[in-house]
């Protein structure tokens, strides 16, 4: 018996199409993988799972009760609240986590502490954030906040902070000494 239904689920943020008619069932006992690259759209399809983001097409059943039921225009049609309360009882998720700024976007992450603690200067720190941002492949997400990004785009601004951050100290020592 399938505990989960997903049927050809699509889901895009503006322009970009992250999920692209999914459809996969969970029986009782299986445990399944979802395997992709960073940033491909498997969180993007576990927050649809969990009401967390709504789908703009598809639909989605736990244990035989449809979540959606169907779609107005590209909004879903959600089920009535009492079968929504039963469907949360039987599903959970866990986060992934990193304590990037949340008021700040991806730039302002990495260039903060060079800029006001370390006081260098704005336009070079601005230039040498950029060139790191497109050699970890986040040219894109400049402009992001840690909320428009995926687990493993925020784990690798993570890096990219600390990175700089001792880049930039480290550039302020050889300088001063
Ligand atoms: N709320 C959002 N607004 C805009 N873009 C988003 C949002 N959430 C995720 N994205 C984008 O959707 C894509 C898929 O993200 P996600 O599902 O988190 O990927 P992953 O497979 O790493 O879990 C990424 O390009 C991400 O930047
Ligand atoms: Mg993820």
């Amino acid at each position: 018996m399938a505990v989960l239904e997903v049927k050809n689920v699509n889901k895009s943020f503006g322009k970009t199409k992250v999920l692209s008619d999914i459809s996969f069932d969970v029986n009782v006992g299986e445990v399944i993988a979802i395997i992709g690259p960073s940033g491909s759209g498997k969180s993007t399809l576990l927050r649809c799972i969990n009401q967390l983001e709504k789908p703009d097409g598809g639909t989605i059943k736990v244990c035989g009760k449809d979540m959606i039921k169907g779609y107005d225009g590209k909004k879903p049609l959600y089920n009535d609240s009492r079968i929504l309360r039963e469907i949360r009882l039987k599903i959970g998720l866990v986060f992934q986590n990193f304590n990037l700024f949340p008021h700040m976007n991806v730039m302002a992450n990495i260039t903060e502490a060079p800029l006001y603690v370390l006081k260098q200067n704005k336009a070079e720190v601005l230039k040498a954030a950029k060139s790191l941002l497109d050699k970890m492949g986040l040219s894109e997400k400049e402009k992001a906040y840690p909320c428009e990004l995926s687990g493993g785009q925020q784990q690798r601004v993570s890096i990219a902070r600390a990175l700089f951050c001792f880049l930039m100290s480290l550039l302020v020592h050889l300088t001063r000494n």
